[in-house]
């Protein structure tokens, strides 16, 4: 299990750099937390990390969205979908077993379609500016992340 406070944006934008120098392609992080959470502004700030000029935001009429940087990012979010079998109108594969990096919002949404090596990161919100990071380490890949984040 690991545990972060961060106390504000900025460090958030921390951590977000900190992980864009950890994800490796071919991984897939899942941030699980309410609405305003900060989910899309840590996927900005990962973008940020690896050098994405584009300003990463939710588009309302497609479920995914491809960055190019250092590394690529697909950025997916589920809170529009009705039915978790929309995701079988687009190529998933290459979203869910990526040649980058893919960052899922509300995976919750389509859980029998999300791949064995997705990596949850909890956000919860303290209060206006303060979050609680969390990483259970339930599989291999959310303990190697873990134990990166420890270094
Ligand atoms: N420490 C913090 N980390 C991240 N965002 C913060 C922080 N403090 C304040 N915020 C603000 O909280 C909001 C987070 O919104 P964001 O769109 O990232 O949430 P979300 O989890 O993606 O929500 P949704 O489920 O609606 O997509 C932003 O307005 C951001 O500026
Ligand atoms: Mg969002």
């Amino acid at each position: 299990m690991y545990k972060k406070i961060i106390n504000n944006k900025n460090e958030m934008k921390d951590f977000g750099y900190r992980l864009a120098e950890i994800l490796k392609n071919g991984d897939v992080l899942s941030l699980v937390g309410g609405m305003g959470a900060g989910k899309t502004t840590l996927t900005q700030f990962i973008g940020e990390g690896l050098d994405i000029k584009e300003y990463i935001t939710s588009p309302t009429f497609s479920i995914v969205q491809s960055y190019q940087g250092k590394k690529e990012i697909n950025h997916i979010d589920l809170y529009r979908i009705e039915d978790a079998r929309e995701l079988e109108s687009i190529d998933m594969d290459q979203y869910l077993y990526p040649e980058g990096i893919t960052i899922i919002e509300w995976a919750s949404r389509a859980p029998e379609y999300m791949p064995r090596n997705k990596m949850d990161i909890f956000i919860d919100s303290i209060d206006e500016e303060k979050r609680e990071i969390r990483i259970e380490g339930k599989n291999n890949w959310e303990q190697k992340l873990i134990k990166e984040l420890e270094i």
